[in-house]
């Protein structure tokens, strides 16, 4: 049902307290607006207009570059009616019907969407308002009825009493016929406690020339708007919660949903196990059978079957692949890439590294800008010195080779196939396959030294310490 979505972004939201435009605020992983485009997507939209405005290059960098986006600036900020009478030379001549968006309103699903788009052309409706009929109606503008149609919709500040009373609100989404908008939206005017042009009026103005204004009304939650930071926190806890429902429904064990953080992006596969305060943040993608024990953090990153994840790692931008095991305490930083059935152990912390496949890296180790074959051991306290105050250089373990506990390796620098490194060495040369590399002091002992020494005690000192 081919409609142009428009969506309002131009707005400070003063009541947010902030130096970034309310639509940047984040959810779960995505800014409000990208919600917002989100849900007007599902509809198949003939165009898409933005309407941009207080910080209005800001939003427009944090969208994706999508050509087929379209933006309209409002400059200075009037109001709503204002907003959406920027765009009337987009429309010029264009017939149909328009779908009007806030930006602040995430929760909004592609069905009440088609639901709103319907109900409008089966009415032939000059306007359809889509309502809902909430609790605390505070902040909302007011559905005002005359017997069962509707005849005005009023803003708190300019409610009476009897009208603040009243439960069903304005959710600020409108479906409108394109053809009567513009001349009506030109004829609101800012007479209201805020002075401002309010889109809102558009209903009265209509009833007034006998035109049809239909409504919908949906799910409560689904129209929650967000003005501060109470509000954000609250519809936060309402995605938090459809997410991790989804996942539920979807075969994956969460053991305390209330403590378990997944954005909206996140896919995670059957039979994987999420124990308390895990955050699964961004584009992380977790298959099947997996185990996420408590307090982790996984962003950005790819998964495959069969993983554990111990407790307190942090993963950002790292894929680790089928049966491997990671943790506790690990730190996969972007690029590490731990393949399968790898093990990265206690205080290991990996950056732009393969870990090869069945490889281990299992106590006090820092990998970077390595590549790391398959049925390699690394040693506990093994460092990757990689960084010589100017560059970074690659270090190279081939498969199978094994390295000793305590070892820099000093990039850029390779150890062949199945070659040893000996504990304690620093190597600074290539060991070919199939050797021992060994750098380090070589060890005196001194026959008698200790007794020898507790005869030169001192009578300061009796105890020699
Ligand atoms: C608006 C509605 C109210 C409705 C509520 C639902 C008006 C006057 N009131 O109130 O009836 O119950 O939404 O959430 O429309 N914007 C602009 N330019 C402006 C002003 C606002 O683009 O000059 C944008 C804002 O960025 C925001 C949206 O319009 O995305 C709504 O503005 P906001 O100030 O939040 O309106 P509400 O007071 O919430
Ligand atoms: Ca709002």
């Amino acid at each position: 049902m081919g409609a142009h979505v428009v969506i309002l972004a131009a707005g400070k939201g003063t009541r947010m307290r902030s130096d970034i435009p309310k639509v940047l605020h984040r959810l779960s992983g995505r800014c409000l607006i990208e919600h917002v485009l989100g849900a007007a997507a599902i509809v198949g939209p003939t165009t898409v207009t933005v309407v941009v405005g207080h910080a209005g290059d800001a939003v427009r960098h944090a969208l994706p570059a999508d050509p087929s986006l379209r933006f309209v600036t409002q400059e200075p900020q009037l109001g709503t009616a204002h907003a959406l009478l920027q765009t009337e030379p987009l429309f010029a001549g264009v017939s149909g019907t328009l779908l009007l968006l806030s930006g602040d309103v995430p929760l909004l699903t592609g069905r009440s969407l088609d639901r709103l788009l319907r109900a409008h052309v089966e009415a032939r409706a000059a306007a359809t308002v889509m309502t809902a009929v909430v609790d605390r109606p505070y902040g909302y503008g007011r559905i005002v009825r005359t017997g069962d149609a509707i005849a005005r919709i009023v803003e708190e500040r300019d409610a009476s009493p009897a009208e603040r009373a009243i439960r069903e609100i304005n959710s600020g989404v409108y479906a409108l016929d394109l053809e009567p908008l513009f001349p009506a939206l030109h004829s609101v005017a800012a007479q209201n406690a805020q002075g401002e042009y309010y889109l809102p009026d558009l209903v009265a103005i209509y009833r007034k020339r006998g035109r049809t204004v239909a409504t919908v009304s949906v799910d409560s939650n689904e129209i929650r708007g967000i003005n501060s930071r109470t509000e954000l926190a609250e519809v936060g806890a309402l995605v938090r919660q459809k997410k991790n429902e989804e996942l539920m429904a979807a075969g994956v064990t969460l053991v305390d949903p209330s403590t378990t953080y997944v954005d909206a992006d996140v896919v995670v596969g059957p039979d994987t196990v999420i124990h308390p305060n895990v955050y699964l943040e961004g584009q992380t993608r977790i298959g099947a059978a997996c185990e996420i024990h408590a307090n982790v953090r996984i962003a950005d990153s790819t998964l495959g079957d069969r993983v554990t994840i111990v407790n307190f790692c942090v993963l950002d931008g790292a894929t680790v692949a089928s049966d491997a095991r990671v943790g506790p305490f690990a730190h996969l930083r972007p690029q590490s890439d731990v393949r399968a059935g790898a093990r990265v152990g206690n205080f290991v912390e990996l950056k732009n590294t393969v870990l090869g496949e069945a490889s281990k890296a299992n106590h006090h180790a820092y990998l970077g800008d390595a590549t790391i074959g398959a049925h390699v051991n690394v040693g506990a306290g093994t460092i990757t010195c990689n960084y010589d105050g100017r560059q970074k250089h690659v270090t190279v373990v081939e498969d199978g080779a094994f390295i000793g506990s305590d070892v820099q390796l000093i990039a850029p620098v390779k150890v062949g196939k199945g070659a040893y490194v000996a504990a304690g060495s620093s190597i600074v040369q290539d060991v070919p396959a199939g050797a021992l590399g060994i750098a380090r002091g070589r060890q005196a002992n001194i026959e008698g030294w200790a007794e020898r020494r507790r005869a030169r005690r001192s009578p300061e000192d009796p105890a020699g310490s």
